[in-house]
């Protein structure tokens, strides 16, 4: 047996002010979209925006349901919807904020697991990484360069 350590290249800003102009932007779009979550239940707001290379910028929030898995997250709406207007677009980057309604979220919200395999899925039909960055609702940030830097041994078309 041998020990297989895999390791993440994230980089990690103090604030949304060390990003560079237009990614503050992007967060600010994905702080607009926040406001529009539907979040009765888990009271926990999530704001999703994705650049697309034809400068187009879609946002989205997550949606709940009664029903709890008939609801869907922020990343996913976005990108769905993007996928779904701009079938040829690539996604540039992807910026990510969450805010919960009972405590001060201060710490960089991560993508979920179901939205880190939809992110992959865009990686390989555009053939190209996407940026995400992810922060709370203030505080640090996070950027990752790709997204095979949140999920290693990603399932992916090749093993199909
Ligand atoms: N949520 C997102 O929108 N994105 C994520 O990546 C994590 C979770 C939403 C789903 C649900 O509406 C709420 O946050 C609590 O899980």
């Amino acid at each position: 047996m041998k020990s297989l350590i895999i390791t993440a290249n994230l980089e990690l800003y103090e604030s949304c002010d060390e990003l560079p102009q237009d990614v503050q932007d992007l967060m600010d779009m994905a702080s607009d979209a926040r406001d529009c979550a539907y979040a009765p239940y888990s009271k926990f707001k999530v704001g999703a925006a994705v650049l697309m290379d034809n400068n187009e910028i879609i946002t989205g929030s997550n949606q709940e349901n009664a029903s709890y898995p008939s609801g869907l997250c922020a990343e996913r709406t976005a990108m769905f919807y993007a996928g779904a207007k701009y079938p040829d677009a690539k996604f540039v980057k992807m910026a990510l904020t969450a805010k919960s309604m009972n405590h001060r979220v201060v710490t960089p919200i991560p993508p979920c697991g179901s939205c880190r395999q939809a992110i992959a899925e865009y990686e390989v039909k555009q053939d190209g990484p996407i940026e995400i960055y992810f922060m709370g609702e203030t505080g640090k940030v996070i950027k990752s360069n790709s997204l095979k830097e949140l999920l290693p041994l990603v399932f992916d078309n090749t093993y199909l």
